[in-house]
């Protein structure tokens, strides 16, 4: 008899949790609010590698990370906080309200009525109706611009560097900054360690010029309006101390036998044709667009000139699977009919992924195809320039993006 009872009392558990468990799904597909509704998409870009599409904490980022993020689904947790706080926490960042700094600062990039409709989304998320989100009179809908205190120009910042730059107490300051004060170490790895949704900076010295880390750092929107990267806020101080932090992290150098292609200068004109002739032999064009024209599938390259250094221009032409680009590597599909799709994925959400192929048309796969996916170490880029151009080809390619300067 206590047996059949005990097993009752299990029955009555486990169908007491799949409900809750079902109901707790279910509020997913309930209708939202207008301003939960101008929240999802902000939450997919900027916080979903971490909480996960769902805000159950577990994005693609959070195992990497030493603190779990929050667990924004769960309504408990949700339920205690006032509007208010949430609200302090997504604008001010984990440090702001006393937690940790992994959490970023989202303050500096988004308006005020984008921070509220994140607010509105996370009650949303966790099924909370007892709380709804007003937006407060006088809210501003314009992103913030520019630092509070602006930041050296980038001539004043060449001018201190190359007399201060290679200072070891200014290189501490930065890598503490980086790993401890600042969120960088959320999102990028240093030797295998850190986050994954921004490129591996292992290397930063060698890819990029101090003058571009100190820019971006600054202000990424400023360069790039859709970056994922927040703008962290920093002043400049914090600019010149982590740049001089990453520029001092230049990893291996290019094989010695590339040298021959940086001993002389190529002829910037001859490069441009080169670069979009769609009947030659590199025809980069195809793939990468600069200033507007050209392709899709790769990244577009109009400041390549300013951003990366030749030498890692160079190894991405002779070499493009040494270092895949944040946000270009391909996927290999295979979907239920037996078929392989591979491309850049330029989208994903939860029925459905965004690509493109090789030759540029844009696919959209439903994910109801799909039997399995998978993201690969391979380029899209074709790894043979190598053997098709010649050495002189190569440098009149890499004059032309020394050109590309963000100025233009
Ligand atoms: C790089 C990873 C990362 C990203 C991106 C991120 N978060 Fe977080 N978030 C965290 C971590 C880690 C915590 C836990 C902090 C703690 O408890 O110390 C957290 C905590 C929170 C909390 C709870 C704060 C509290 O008071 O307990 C909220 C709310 C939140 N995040 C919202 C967001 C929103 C909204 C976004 C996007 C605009 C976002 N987060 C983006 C990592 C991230
Ligand atoms: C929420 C995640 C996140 C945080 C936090 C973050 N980054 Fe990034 N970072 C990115 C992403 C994503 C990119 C790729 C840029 C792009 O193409 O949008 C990037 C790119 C970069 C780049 C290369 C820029 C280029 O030209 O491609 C540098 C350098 C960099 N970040 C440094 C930092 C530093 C320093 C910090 C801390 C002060 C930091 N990041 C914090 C996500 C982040
Ligand atoms: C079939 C498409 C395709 C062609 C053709 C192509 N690329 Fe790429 N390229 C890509 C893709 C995709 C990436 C990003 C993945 C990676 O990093 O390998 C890339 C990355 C790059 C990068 C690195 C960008 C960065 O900042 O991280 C450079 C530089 C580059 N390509 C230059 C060239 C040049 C020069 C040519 C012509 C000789 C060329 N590419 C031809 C697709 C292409």
């Amino acid at each position: 008899m206590r047996r059949v009872l005990f097993n009752l009392l299990i029955l009555l558990i486990l169908s007491w949790a799949w409900l809750t468990g079902t109901m707790a799904a279910s509020t997913e597909s309930e209708p939202m609010s207008p301003l939960a509704g101008q929240g999802r998409p902000l939450f997919l870009h900027y916080c979903a590698a971490c909480h996960g599409v769902s805000g159950d904490g577990d994005g693609y980022n959070a195992e990497q990370l030493d603190k779990e993020p929050a667990e924004l689904s769960n309504l408990k947790f949700i339920a205690k906080k006032k509007n208010s706080q949430i609200y302090r926490a997504i604008k001010f960042g984990g440090q702001g309200v006393k937690k940790s700094q992994l959490m970023p600062v989202f303050g500096h990039t988004l308006s005020e009525e984008e921070l509220w409709s994140l607010v509105a989304y996370v009650r949303h998320l966790a099924g909370d109706k007892d709380h709804p989100v007003v937006l407060p009179d006088k809210t501003s809908k314009i992103r913030p611009a520019t630092p509070s205190k602006p930041h050296d120009s980038v001539k004043a910042f060449s001018g201190w560097f190359a007399k201060n730059g290679k200072g070891s107490s200014l290189i501490n300051r930065g890598e503490k900054l980086f790993r401890k004060k600042k969120s960088c170490f959320a999102c990028h790895q240093l030797e295998d360690e850190g986050g994954l949704v921004g490129p591996d900076l292992s290397r930063a010295g060698f890819t990029y010029t101090p003058e571009w880390i100190f820019t971006w750092i600054g202000n990424p929107q400023s360069v790039k309006p859709k970056s994922k990267m927040p703008n962290l806020g920093l002043d400049n101080e914090e600019c010149r101390a982590i740049t001089a932090f990453l520029a001092s992290l230049k990893g291996e150098r290019i094989k010695k036998q590339w040298d021959v292609y940086l001993a002389s200068a190529g002829d910037p004109v001859k490069g441009k044709k080169l670069f979009f002739d769609s009947e030659g032999k590199a025809n980069c064009g195809k793939c990468h667009s600069v200033n507007g024209q050209g392709g899709r599938v790769g990244p577009q390259l109009s400041f390549a000139g300013t951003s990366r250094t030749k030498a890692f221009l160079l190894e991405s032409i002779l070499k493009p699977k040494a270092v895949i680009t944040t946000g270009y590597s391909s996927v290999l599909i295979l979907t239920k009919k037996g078929k392989f799709i591979t491309g850049v994925k330029t989208n994903e959400d939860d029925s459905s992924i965004d690509l493109i192929d090789k030759e540029g048309n844009v696919l959209h796969i439903s994910k109801d195809e799909i039997k399995k996916y998978k993201t690969q170490k391979i380029s899209i880029m074709p790894g043979n320039f190598k053997d098709i151009l010649s050495q002189d080809e190569v440098r009149h390619l890499l004059a032309y993006l020394g050109t590309l300067k963000l100025s233009n």
